[in-house]
């Protein structure tokens, strides 16, 4: 088990042919680099021990403009019983009020097929593409777990004389018993297959209800992981750590908004987005791939954006498929692409969205 991974996941249930797998490109630069990741898993169909069957669905903004449609009726049901693995893209589009349609596709996702685990590895590629001084690679490898079914994205809430002065505006925090073991349990696991070092992040100086429940849980679980060592910090102090001391963290487990917000942090230190992959993950079941980006509407079009995020997410997703060996093979590729400089301008290349795509693509049939 490698350390990119961030530990060992489940994999798909067994006995069928084929792994079935949802494509769902969505929106703006979210086209643009799944159709880089789906030329690579292309690719690297020799060294899978079985063919992936992919299935293409166009929800998204221009979907939800001509017909009104988000995540169609019956689409959650047929995706849970039918698929393995969903390979996602992004949505987000300043035509679309509210951003309506990313919550109920990506967020409706994430909430119905109970993807509870967010893994979002922060792993450093190459010394050059961190902005810290005097850091590296050896520095740089976070497996961070993000908690991705409840918290302050639970939807509960609402407004109150909306429109008027006296507007109230909430959302609930929603943290229960079970929500908070089962992410914490899986860091544990997850750190047993790496350096055996969990640390976890809350603001239970202030949310003394919500993150008192994460302190008592993780009292609790730490027990059953003897072997693990455990360390706490408030997530001020961990937004700051992660700069100035990288290397302290193993696996990161935090709540759903501040995962949200470390992991954007995690990966500027990192290179930054365009390099930063995801899972969406419920062990054993049909789970979401996509990178952590979004769908960037100020380069969208034009051929720049940056795929190797994306192109990591699929290896994550062959990795949850079973495929251990074939996302090796995409991870190494994507090391050799950042180290030869076969990369977007982000990076500091030269390359367009395609030519990275395809240079990826050459070194993966090569080993394949
Ligand atoms: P963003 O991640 O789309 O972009 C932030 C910045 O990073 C932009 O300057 C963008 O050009 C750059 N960037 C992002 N991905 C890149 C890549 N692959 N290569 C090169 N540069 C890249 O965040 P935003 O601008 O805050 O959001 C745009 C829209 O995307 C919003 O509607 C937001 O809600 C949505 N969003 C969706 C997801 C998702 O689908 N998972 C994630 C984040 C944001
Ligand atoms: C992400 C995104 C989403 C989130 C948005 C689009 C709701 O920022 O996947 O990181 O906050 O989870
Ligand atoms: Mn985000």
């Amino acid at each position: 088990m490698s350390i990119s991974d961030g530990g060992a996941l489940a994999t798909a249930p067994e006995g069928r042919r084929s792994h079935r797998v949802a494509v769902i490109p969505g929106d703006g630069i979210g086209v643009e680099v799944t159709a880089e990741a789906e030329r690579v898993l292309d690719a690297v169909a020799p060294a899978l021990a079985k063919p992936l069957a992919r299935t293409r669905f166009d929800w998204g903004a221009e979907r939800w403009l001509r017909d009104g449609t988000t995540l169609p009726a019956g689409a959650f049901e047929d995706l849970r019983d039918h698929y393995q693995a969903i390979l996602f893209g992004a949505l987000g589009d300043p035509r679309v009020p509210d951003q309506v349609h990313a919550r109920d596709i990506l967020l409706g996702l994430r909430f119905k097929l109970d993807l509870y685990i967010n893994l979002r590895p922060v792993k450093l590629l190459d010394d050059r593409l961190t902005p810290l001084k005097g850091k590296g690679e050896r520095d740089i490898q976070i497996a961070v777990f993000r908690e991705n079914t409840e918290g302050i994205y639970a939807g509960v809430g609402g407004t109150f004389k909306k429109g008027t002065p006296d507007e109230v505006a909430i959302n609930e925090d929603v943290n229960t018993r079970k929500g908070v073991e089962r992410i914490l349990r899986a860091a544990f696991d997850a750190a047993r297959a790496r350096r055996k070092r969990v640390c976890m992040s809350d603001k239970a100086n202030a949310l003394t209800f919500a993150h008192g429940l994460w302190q008592r849980t993780w009292k609790v679980v730490a027990k059953d992981y003897p072997d693990v060592q455990t360390n706490h910090l408030y997530v001020d102090v961990a937004a700051m750590e992660m700069v100035r001391a990288p290397e302290r963290f193993d696996v990161l487990v935090t709540s759903n908004m501040f995962g949200d917000i470390l992991t954007d942090l995690g990966a500027a230190i990192a290179g930054g987005l365009g390099l930063a992959a995801s899972g969406n993950i419920h062990p054993g079941r049909c789970s979401l791939f996509e990178p952590v980006h979004g769908s960037a509407p100020d380069i969208a079009g034009k051929g720049v954006a940056n795929p190797l995020g994306a192109i990591l997410s699929a290896a994550l997703m062959l990795r949850h498929l079973g495929e251990a060996k074939a996302a090796g093979i995409l991870e190494r590729a994507v090391e050799e692409a950042v180290h030869a400089g076969k990369t977007t301008r982000d990076l500091g290349g030269a390359l367009s969205t395609r030519e990275c795509g395809a240079y990826v693509a050459d070194v993966v049939a090569k080993t394949a």
